[in-house]
């Protein structure tokens, strides 16, 4: 494991609510004026021995992680506001938590973007690169990687997905499967085929750098990008921030699984108001979003290995816009179950919650132990990330199933870092 010298890039694609929260709170962490809550990477300890041997020790003592210090970052958006500016126009997060890092917000000017008003129609930003083909995107993007490194002493660099759900693009066998394929349809200009996403994980990737979806994008989770991560050996994660609902779901459904209780239905819904609401209300960016968030129970409570208790139930996922609330959605849950005999019963779940900060410890696990992966020497999908995911990427071409329940991800993530660590793997949760 290489150690974790010189500072680490950290280059968001979108510079929205969840990229400038992410930013300023740890910025503010780094002045001792907030701190990083809900983050695993500052506060959670893993056990390392057994018996009378046993400690537990934080992330950073069991891998080298970067500090938070030599964090520099950069990001891309569609829109020319600082992040400073963009920070106050979100509403996340209070001025009085703003203001301190204000000027180092302020420098964080977001570069032109690779855009495509056909994957992200409700948003209509000038700050947009003005390329021909799909592959000038990619060198454009390279370019920057490149300039951005060399400007601020960069070692290392991470890229990260914080940007708008694309519309949904679904597998295409003839161009998605092989890398020579996919690099000769961005050559082609092949825009139905090719989101401008994929570009982003492209240059990422050929630059050296992880590269990490917070949206549900098809994006990394294709076999011809598995190819590039492999040939470039870089780490790659997805999809889709595992925040709020879905959170819940995967932490509430192993209740019902683990005391063989039967389920009848589940009806999620929610209201948000924010950027990310507005473009989700566009049918075609929610399908995106619901492919990804039914996903989850069917891994956790699977029909085929209990009949009886998970035949045919319900499950429903609604995404609501509604502008008075912005950033703090509100989420419902209805959870039909039934025990004993067959005996019906309900439970309700409502969830006030924040959005973005709920995402932005994530952002900051999700960066740093992609940073830790690439050191190890490990590349292609990080299963062990799935703890932070909502769609966890799997090898769906092998018919592998992903794992969902947030208890097994989670031991999942202690045992990658443990064996990183060059300690034991380990069965048990604690
Ligand atoms: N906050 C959460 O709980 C959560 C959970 C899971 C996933 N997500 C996803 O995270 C993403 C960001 O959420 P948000 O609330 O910050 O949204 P936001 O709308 O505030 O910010 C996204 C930004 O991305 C920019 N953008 C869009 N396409 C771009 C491109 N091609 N290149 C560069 N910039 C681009 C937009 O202009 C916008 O400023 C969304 O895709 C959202 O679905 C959020």
């Amino acid at each position: 494991m290489k150690p974790a010298e010189g500072k680490l890039g950290v280059m968001c694609v979108g510079l929205g609510a969840v990229a400038t929260t992410f930013i300023t709170g740890v910025m503010m962490t780094r002045k001792g004026l907030a701190k990083p809550v809900g983050s695993m990477t500052q506060y959670d300890k893993i056990r390392v021995g057994r018996g009378k041997d046993k400690k537990y020790l934080k992330y950073g003592e069991v891998v080298p992680i970067a500090d938070l210090n030599d964090l520099e970052f950069a990001a891309w958006d569609v829109y020319p506001a600082n992040a400073y500016e963009s920070a106050i126009h979100a509403e996340v997060l209070k001025e009085k938590d703003i203001e301190p890092v204000a000027d180092e917000l302020k420098k964080i000017v977001p570069m032109k973007a690779a855009f495509d008003k056909n994957y992200a129609a409700r948003l209509d930003g000038n700050n947009v690169k003005d390329c021909k083909t799909r592959w000038e995107m990619v060198e454009a993007l390279r370019e920057d990687i490149r300039r951005f490194k060399a400007e601020r002493g960069v070692d290392r660099v991470v890229v990260l997905w914080a940007a708008s759900t694309e519309v949904y693009v679904p597998v295409n066998e003839a161009v998605h499967y092989k890398l020579s394929d996919l690099e000769a349809a961005m050559k082609a200009d092949d825009r139905a085929n090719i989101a401008p996403s994929m570009c982003y994980a492209y240059a990422a990737l050929t630059e050296g750098a992880p590269f990490i979806m917070g949206a549900p994008n098809t994006t990394v989770d294709i076999p011809a990008m598995w190819e590039l991560a492999e040939k470039t050996k870089m780490p790659i994660a997805g999809k889709d921030f595992k925040t709020g609902q879905t959170l819940v779901k995967s932490g509430f459904a192993p209740i019902i699984g683990t005391r063989c209780l039967g389920l009848s239905g589940w009806f999620s819904t929610n209201i948000l108001g924010n950027r990310d609401g507005l473009v989700l209300d566009e049918p075609a960016n929610f399908r995106t979003k619901e492919v990804s968030k039914l996903s989850t129970l069917e891994s956790i409570l699977v029909p085929e290995n209990q009949p009886d208790l998970y035949t045919d139930y319900y499950h429903k996922v609604r995404i609501n816009y509604y502008p008075p609330r912005n950033d703090n959605k509100e989420g419902w849950d209805n959870i039909d179950i039934f025990g004993w005999m067959g005996y019906p019963m309900q439970i309700k779940i409502n969830f006030l919650c924040r959005d973005s900060i709920l995402a932005a410890p994530l952002c900051l696990d999700l960066v740093l132990l992609s940073d830790v992966a690439a050191r190890a020497g490990r590349y292609g999908i990080q299963r062990f990330l799935s703890f932070f995911l909502k769609s966890p990427m799997h090898d769906y071409t092998e018919g592998e199933v992903p794992v969902n329940h947030l208890f097994q991800q989670y031991v999942m993530l202690k045992n990658a870092l443990r064996e990183m660590g060059g300690y034991e793997a380990d069965e048990e949760i604690d």
